[in-house]
Parts: C-alpha cells; sequence; structure tokens
C-alpha cells in the first residue's frame, strides 16, 4: 500500500508530466511518442518527490507548485537513463514500467535517440523553468551539480562501471562506489535541487546531502533485493535479471539477510543524519522508510 504523502504528490507530478507531453510535432514523428511512451509508462517519481520534500523540509510554507516544473527534469533524465539501461547492448531488458521498453515498441535506433532527446529536455527545463525569484548565479550552480551527477563522474561512470563489474569478484568498497555513482548521483542532485530552491542554510545543506548519500545507496540496495525477491507483476520489469547476468550485486556479495540488514542500517543512518537539523524532518522520514519498504 502506497503512503498518503507519497501517494499525494506523485499524482502531481504524474499530472504535470502528462501536461508536459500532451502536445507532439508531427514533423519528427515518432520522437515525442516514444519519448512520453516510457515517461508516462508509470514509476514512482521517487526523485521529483525527494526534491519536493526537501524544499518544505526546510519551510513549510514553501509551495511546491512553484518548483513542480523544475523536478521534471530530473524525471525526464532518469528516464533517459532507463531506456538507454534496457537497451541490448547495456542490460537487455524487454520488461519497464509494467511495458515492454521502449526499444521493442520503436527500435533501437529510436530508443536511443528518445534517450538523447530526454536528456537535453532536462537541461532546457532546468535552465527555463523554475521559481522567478531564482538568479542566474544559482541556476549555474544547479546545472553544475547536474552535470557532476549525470556525467563521467556520476551516473554515467557508475553504468560502466556496473557493465565492467558483470562476471567479476569486485570488494565491497567497489560495490559501492559503483552504487553510489549509478544511482546515488543523481538522487543527491534530487535533494540537493530541493535545498537550492529553497535557500537552505549551510547546515541545512549538509544534513540533506548527508541524508540523501545514505539514502541512494539505499535505493539501490533495495533495488538488488528486488529483483532477486519481487515477481513480475509487482516489479514491472523482469526479475533475476541481476543473477543471469552476472551483475556485481550486493545479494551476490554480501547475501540477502547481510544486504536487508546493511539496507536497515542505511535507513538509520538516514534519519540520523536529519535530526538535530534544524528541518521539518517528517517527510524526509517517510520518504526514506518508503524506500526501504517499496516492494517495487
Ligand atoms: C530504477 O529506478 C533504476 C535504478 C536507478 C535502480 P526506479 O526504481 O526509480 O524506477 P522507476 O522510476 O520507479 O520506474
Ligand atoms: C540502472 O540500474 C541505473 C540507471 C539507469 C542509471 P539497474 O540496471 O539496476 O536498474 P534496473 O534494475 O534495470 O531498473
Ligand atoms: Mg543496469
Ligand atoms: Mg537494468
Ligand atoms: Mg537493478
Amino acid at each position: 500500500v502506497k503512503n498518503p504523502i507519497v501517494a499525494k504528490w506523485s499524482e502531481r507530478i504524474e499530472h504535470a508530466l502528462k501536461e508536459y507531453f500532451s502536445k507532439k510535432d508531427p514533423s519528427c514523428e515518432p520522437l515525442d511518442r516514444a519519448m512520453a511512451y516510457s515517461v508516462l509508462a508509470g514509476g514512482k517519481r521517487i526523485r521529483p518527490l525527494l526534491t519536493f520534500m526537501v524544499y518544505k523540509s526546510i519551510n513549510e510554507k514553501n509551495n511546491p507548485t512553484d518548483i513542480i516544473e523544475m523536478t521534471l527534469a530530473i524525471e525526464l533524465l532518469h528516464t533517459y537513463s532507463l531506456i538507454h539501461d534496457d537497451l541490448p547492448s547495456m542490460d537487455d531488458d524487454d520488461l519497464r514500467r509494467g511495458k515492454p521498453t521502449n526499444h521493442m515498441v520503436f527500435g533501437e535506433a529510436i530508443a536511443i535517440l528518445a534517450g538523447d532527446a530526454l536528456h537535453s529536455e532536462a537541461f532546457e527545463i532546468l535552465i527555463k523553468t523554475g521559481p522567478k525569484q531564482i538568479t542566474a548565479e544559482k541556476r549555474i550552480c544547479i546545472l553544475g551539480e547536474f552535470c557532476d551527477a549525470i556525467g563521467h563522474r556520476g551516473m554515467v561512470a557508475g553504468q560502466v562501471m556496473d557493465l565492467g563489474a558483470e562476471d567479476q569478484e569486485i570488494d565491497i568498497d567497489h560495490l559501492q562506489l559503483l552504487h553510489r555513482r549509478k544511482t546515488g548521483a543523481l538522487i543527491r542532485f534530487s535533494a540537493r535541487l530541493g535545498a537550492h530552491l529553497a535557500d537552505a542554510t549551510e547546515s541545512q545543506f549538509s544534513a540533506i546531502t548527508a541524508y540523501s548519500e545514505e539514502l541512494g545507496l539505499l535505493f539501490q540496495v533495495v533495488d538488488d533485493l528486488l529483483d532477486r525477491e519481487a515477481s513480475v507483476e509487482e516489479l514491472g520489469k523482469t526479475p533475476g535479471k541481476d543473477m543471469e547476468q552476472g551483475k556485481s550485486t550486493f545479494p551476490k556479495l554480501i547475501g540477502m539477510e547481510e544486504s536487508r540488514c546493511l539496507a536497515d542500517q542505511l535507513y538509520q543512518k538516514a534519519i540520523l543524519h536529519i535530526q538535530n537539523s534544524n528541518l521539518n524532518t517528517h517527510l524526509l522520514e517517510e520518504l526514506a522508510l518508503f524506500v526501504r519498504e517499496r516492494a517495487y
């Protein structure tokens, strides 16, 4: 059962995404359709939710409506990464968000290009939308952090490490670094975007950053666990793929039971970072619990 706060806000994100993709340009068919297909296929919308919750945790009066369009950038970027992650040359998956993957429907070339276009669109949104009072200086700072999170020091580096670690024996530090880059970096950015937009103090920034780093690792540990334990109906993707492809995952390295313990520890650590931090922790705690207990 979905947490009611998470449910309410993800509905608003869902609505904004639908609106964003309501217009299609027939001159480059099927590009817009392919982009919309994967974005609107569902998904937990955890990353924009995190931005919302950080934004609110800094000031209860902050209205997420002011930043909703900007948070869509993260979801588009994330969706590009999923489309490419599923390609035959990468994880070769045919099911995503409960539907055939992008390349299964539109073919590999369009899937690659739809991913490319979503990537650019994310930058466009970060450059052109957001609260009126945002300064150019702050926007450049946000964009710089975004590049760090998604590029060759962040998510892409993580994806390369993930492919390189197939059928390899790697140690726990290597696996942690891989996960922190592949999944953690964008989650960390999502949190820090909320902090930037809410004009967080330095101490709030450090609490939120530390929280999001634990949350990001937690997120991927749970993703690894779910690949082993969840059903295809729950997951909306094919379970058992990690083992099949010899992926280096936490369950492979330390076993299921210890991976669950690690997830519990990461959840506790995330919460600890925001306690006594001059933040309204309620929503951030809810979100961490959701990430720990999610079944998909
Ligand atoms: C899946 O991300 C890929 C990872 C980074 C682990 P999500 O679990 O957030 O996927 P959606 O967006 O809900 O489909
Ligand atoms: C995907 O990680 C991470 C990115 C897309 C950056 P996984 O390969 O574990 O994600 P799933 O399990 O296919 O969703
Ligand atoms: Mg992958
Ligand atoms: Mg994958
Ligand atoms: Mg996975």
